[in-house]
């Protein structure tokens, strides 16, 4: 049984939750593996609208098994609210939810610290969503972490804390000027939380490897996006983990061996949260109309995403740095009323054309678009069951942007709903899971 990771293609919020929700059915098992609560991962059924931070998207299929793996960093707090809220709904966790034990914590000085460092940078601050998922990755590396596994250990937890909390208060007293933290304080809450999330942590790349042996498919669910990834992205205005579809293998402990495909989400045009650049941004009442139509506020934060157009030059990249077979593209509904739409195809830089992205900070800072402009549909998507349906305006910018990035779409979404999905015909995902045919979509 195939398993395939799916993975944000430009600056995150792309519509990875509904895509991971409408395939989910023909999975055995979804695996979150990189990120932490910084993520929002937004599901429409019906009236219900469902946002998952660090819980798989697959979790509202009944049955389905959800892991969240030792790539994520877990903050256990909202993790257990984010269980209650799920549980209130009628959300079967208990046999359905696996925790790694090596997956490490977020812990109450790390949104402290994330916040002071970005009061710190001033004008070079990343707009990270203040949620500590930086500082956690940074003792991740450092060596001095907390893993969830720890907090099933009641003296190795509390002298892991004892040392942290000494070396975090002296970061947060002399150089942030900033409040500093209780051991007692610390400790009294978060063993309260181990007894919570005890039943639920196990050693899940021994299971999922089981699972596999077995003859389950996986589903890899990627937060954020390509270009937010630490080692590929647009360095430093990134997130701290391997969003790309490399970190699928390290962060869960499945072998690369046994993965078998990779699918991106991208929006039909471009949105990003926080700082950094973005070469193809829209500006005046085009940005506010895409806003607005595509309703671009932040799940987690609630911040305004700016908005921009398709970026070619960061689709052909997503392709190439994580192997892309196909792409799912969503919201392309919201460029329904648009009379004119823009395809950024290529950088002018000092003179020249780039036709690459540019892993250059200053280069991408300066990059100016180069845009082809193509008529708008100025006519309803929404409710579409076959790409046939479309108007023929709109199969011709699918075409265009198909063309562009190399790489055939499998499905079209234009709109939140689970059956606001079109299955392309010639789409990948028939042939890794033939069921797809005859599902919601
Ligand atoms: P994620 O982080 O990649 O899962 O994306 P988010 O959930 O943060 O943001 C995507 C938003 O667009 C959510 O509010 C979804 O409900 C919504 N959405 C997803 N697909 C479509 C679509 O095709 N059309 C419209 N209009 N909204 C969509
Ligand atoms: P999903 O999974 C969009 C952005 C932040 C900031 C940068 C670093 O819903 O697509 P961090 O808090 O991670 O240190 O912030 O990354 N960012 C996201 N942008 N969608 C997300 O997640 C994001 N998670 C982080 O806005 O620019
Ligand atoms: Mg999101």
């Amino acid at each position: 049984m195939p398993n395939i990771v799916v993975v944000g293609t430009q600056w995150g919020d792309e519509g990875k939750g509904k895509v991971v929700d409408v395939i989910t059915p023909h999975v055995d098992v979804v695996v979150r593996y990189q990120g932490g609560n910084n993520a929002g991962h937004t599901v429409v059924v019906g009236r219900e609208k469902y946002v998952l931070q660090s819980i798989p998207s697959g979790i509202l299929h009944r049955g389905r098994r959800c892991v969240v793996g030792c790539g994520v960093v877990v903050n256990p707090g909202a993790l257990i609210e984010e269980m209650e809220a799920l549980v209130r709904r009628g959300v079967v966790l208990d046999g359905n939810l696996f925790i790694s034990k090596n997956a490490h914590l977020i812990m109450p000085y790390h949104p402290a610290l994330d916040r002071a460092s970005e009061a710190k940078l001033g004008s070079r601050r990343i707009g990270t969503t203040g949620r500590g998922v930086g500082p956690a990755y940074v003792d991740k590396a450092a060596r001095v972490g907390i893993r969830v596994g720890d907090l099933l250990n009641e003296r190795l937890f509390r002298e892991k804390l004892e040392m942290n909390v000494a070396q975090k208060n002296r970061l947060l007293r002399e150089i942030y000027d900033a409040p500093t933290f209780s051991v007692a304080e610390i400790l009294d809450q978060y063993l309260r939380y181990a007894g919570w999330l005890a039943p639920y942590v196990t050693d899940t790349a021994l299971l999922l490897t089981r699972w596999i042996e077995s003859g389950y498919s996986v589903l890899f669910e990627g937060a954020q996006g390509t270009m937010l990834d630490i080692d590929h992205g647009t360095y430093p205005f990134i997130t701290s983990s391997s969003t790309t579809a490399g970190g699928a293998a390290t962060g869960t402990g499945v072998p690369p061996t046994r993965i078998h495909g990779v699918l991106g989400v991208a929006k039909a045009y471009t949105t990003r949260v926080g700082g950094g650049p973005f070469p193809a941004e829209m500006s005046g009442k085009i940005a506010e109309h895409v806003q607005a139509r595509g309703n671009e506020y932040g799940s987690v934060t609630g911040r305004p995403r700016r908005c921009g157009w398709f970026d070619a030059m960061v689709l052909r990249y997503a392709v190439r740095v994580n192997g892309l077979d196909t792409v799912a593209l969503t919201k392309l509904d919201v460029l329904d009323q648009c009379a004119a739409i823009k395809i950024c195809t290529a950088y002018r830089y000092q003179g020249g054309i780039l036709t690459d992205f540019p892993e250059d900070e200053t280069v991408v800072a300066e990059a100016e678009p180069v845009y082809e402009e193509i008529e708008g549909w100025l006519a309803t998507t929404s409710g579409a069951k076959n790409e046939v349906d479309l108007p023929a305006k709109a199969r011709r910018y699918l075409e265009r942007l198909e063309e562009l990035i190399g790489v055939p779409f499998c499905l079209i979404s234009t709109g939140a709903q689970r059956d606001e999905t079109i299955l392309c015909e010639t789409s990948p995902l028939l042939r890794w899971f033939p069921s797809v045919r005859s599902s919601v979509l």
